[in-house]
């Protein structure tokens, strides 16, 4: 089941360092791409920074709609995440293709992929340097959720195999989550 994370607790959703499914939406179109480059920013208000290349469709929707929604993928949706990473919502519904269910965000219009573990709804800082020279975006996150059976009181449970973050190495290949320590 999805719940709410408390935005003080929205950066442990990317700390681990997971590939995430990026969407967006805008006039009546929408997309999905992978992002293995982005990274929690701060703790309060939470934000991330995230690659998103100018050859990009989702670049296109990202730029007209000033928000995205990140959602951190499992194991089990690791061909689907492949998929969307090497295809382009310029030539095909990649939610058709993917079969993916799309959920309504509740304070931006791209929607959330079910099936994560965790979704963070974002609004653009617009930094048109970064994002022209960088491709780097910077956005405030206004709404995050989490798998219940997940992420329990603010921290990432130890999850069966096909459960896991996707952690990307290159070339399509990955590492998962497992396994935490702790200091102390
Ligand atoms: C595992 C993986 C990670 C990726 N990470 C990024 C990334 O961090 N930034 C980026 O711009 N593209 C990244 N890509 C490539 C985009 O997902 C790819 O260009 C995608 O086709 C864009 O789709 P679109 O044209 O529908 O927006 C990644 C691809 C894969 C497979």
């Amino acid at each position: 089941m999805r719940v709410a994370v408390d935005l003080a607790k929205a950066s442990r959703l990317l700390n681990h360092g997971p590939t995430v499914l990026v969407a967006s939406a805008h006039g009546g179109q929408r997309d999905v791409m992978a992002a293995a480059w982005n990274m929690p920013l701060d703790f309060s208000p939470p934000k991330v920074a995230v690659v998103i290349d100018k050859n990009t469709f989702s670049r296109r929707l990202i730029e007209a709609s000033g928000e995205f929604v990140l959602s951190v993928p499992c194991a089990a949706q690791i061909e689907m995440v492949v998929g969307v990473g090497n295809s382009s919502g310029r030539d095909l519904d990649k939610f058709a293709r993917w079969n993916l269910a799309a959920e309504p965000a509740s304070q931006v219009q791209a929607p959330l992929i079910a099936g994560c573990l965790a979704w963070l709804e974002c609004r653009v800082y617009p930094e048109p340097h970064n994002e022209k020279t960088y491709d780097l975006f910077l956005a405030e996150v206004v709404a995050a959720w989490a798998d219940d059976a997940a992420f329990i009181n603010g921290r990432w449970q130890d999850l069966a195999p096909p459960q896991r973050a996707l952690h990307h190495l290159g070339g399509g290949e990955f590492f998962t989550s497992a396994g935490s320590i702790k200091a102390g």
